[in-house]
């Protein structure tokens, strides 16, 4: 009864706040509420993200699962501003403001916020 009842407050949360829209094979979750206008906006950034992600990210961070690409599910404590370029010596590295400008990295923090998760 306990484990029915937890079950359908998921599936009341993923209906309430979440809609999944596929586009050029990736999948996005985008809140239910959002105008279809806005939706379209998004989904672009989110496109634009995912060229550039596979650009300046994909190399080091995707894995391959039997044959299938697999980009990482980053927790919202890890998708960071600025941060991101300092925290670990490979970003210093590559990700300095000339490879990836601040613009580039806000749009592909949008995609990897609205990309569905990899385990769902
Ligand atoms: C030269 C290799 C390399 C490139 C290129 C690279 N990363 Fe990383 N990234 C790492 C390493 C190494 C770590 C730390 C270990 C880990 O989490 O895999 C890391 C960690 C992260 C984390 C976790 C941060 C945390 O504090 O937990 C995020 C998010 C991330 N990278 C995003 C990106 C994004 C977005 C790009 C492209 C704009 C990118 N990375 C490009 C190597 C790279």
């Amino acid at each position: 009864m306990k484990f029915y009842f937890i079950g359908m407050i998921g599936i009341l949360f993923a209906v309430c706040f979440g809609q999944c829209v596929t586009r050029n094979n990736v999948s996005y979750n985008l809140p239910e509420a959002m105008l279809p206008h806005v939706k379209q906006e998004y989904l672009s950034r989110c496109e634009k993200g995912k060229i550039l992600y596979d650009i300046n990210c994909a190399g080091c961070h995707n894995t391959k699962v039997k044959g299938k690409i697999v980009i990482p599910d980053f927790t919202p404590e890890q998708l960071k501003g600025y941060e991101l370029r300092i925290t670990n010596a490979r970003h210093s590295e590559t990700l300095t403001d000339t490879t990836v400008t601040e613009e580039e990295l806000g749009i592909i923090m949008t995609f990897l916020t609205y990309k569905k998760k990899s385990n769902k």
